[in-house]
């Protein structure tokens, strides 16, 4: 048992710079004042925190994620579970033709909404359902600690990293991944109100964390294109760098899903990549709420 700001907390670390689960507790019910600030603190110091054995019904969810903030509506509104905006579907699921959630969503590394001015916050998770095969579990989730990684880096990046800013490019990802993507999950391309929501940005390479203070190195391997006022080919091979040394092994905790997980990763500290070993039938569906960031981290759009 940890305490943490009065409530005592049984956690288990994972071992990893990030990943503990927090065990005892059941989301359902609502939480006393130092029981959540006891989570929020873990949470804060963590990254990646996940509860085992959880039954929420969306209204649960929802009202779980409003202790952090205002529930986001993802722009996606296609995905939502009806009667339910702010619970985005991730799954691979169809109804006819058409996947009625997100599917085979960020299958490599990256923070959510990077590419935007206020780049998302936290994320939150709950798995329905949950692919397996011959009794393995598919579709891990990886995580990496973007403040570890920071901390670990020899002096002299760190110091220029300091003073960079990267360049954000969602529609570049995008053609990236509709060239690797298997038939079976292309996507439909971004219509021009999309494209126009989403011109490229830049954010400093690293960011100061709001709650801890610690620096946290920003650019990520799907969308950092490069690093501002430098081309592309100068710095690819500093970006491969970084994200090796962001996602090196020892640094990685890989999340084996359980249906009844409740999983929240804090978009600031963290990076993630979902694993993309599974397909029809067998099924993933996951429930999403998200809370957008306050923040804007020099935040400049660029021109085209
Ligand atoms: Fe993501």
């Amino acid at each position: 048992m940890d305490t943490v700001q009065g409530a005592r907390l049984d956690v288990r670390y994972s071992g990893k710079p990030v990943g503990a689960e927090v065990c005892g507790i059941d989301l359902s019910q609502h939480l006393d004042d130092s029981t959540f600030a006891a989570i929020k603190q873990l949470f804060d110091s963590n990254g990646m925190i996940f509860f085992r054995g959880q039954s929420l019904t969306p209204e649960q969810q929802i009202a779980f994620t409003a202790r952090f903030g205002t529930p986001d509506k993802h722009v996606r509104q296609e995905y939502a579970l009806p009667g339910y905006p702010q619970i985005h579907l991730i799954s691979n699921v169809k109804d006819g033709e058409r996947s009625i959630g997100s599917a085979y969503a960020g299958d490599d590394w990256h923070t959510d909404l990077c590419f935007m001015r206020k780049p998302a916050r936290y994320a939150f998770l709950h798995a329905i359902e949950v692919p397996t095969r011959d009794g393995k579990v598919l579709g891990d989730t990886c995580f990496a600690s973007t403040a570890h990684a920071y901390d670990t880096l020899d002096a002299e990046t760190r110091d220029w990293l300091d003073r960079q800013r990267g360049v954000f490019r969602y529609h570049r990802a995008q053609e990236r991944k509709q060239q690797q993507r298997a038939r079976d999950h292309a996507r439909p391309p971004l219509t021009a109100a999309q494209k126009a929501a989403t011109p490229d940005v830049s954010h400093d390479a690293v960011i100061t964390h709001p709650e801890t203070g610690r620096r946290c190195i920003y650019i990520n391997k799907t969308y950092t294109f490069s690093f501002e006022g430098m081309s592309e080919e100068d710095s690819a091979p500093i970006l491969k760098r970084l994200h090796e040394h962001i996602t090196r092994d020892e640094a990685v905790y890989t999340h084996k899903w359980q249906t009844g997980d409740i999983i929240m990763w804090d978009n600031y500290s963290t990076q993630h990549m979902a694993v993309g070993d599974y397909a029809l039938p067998q099924r993933r569906l996951m429930h999403r709420t998200a809370i957008c960031g306050v923040e804007e981290f020099g935040a400049r759009v660029l021109a085209e």
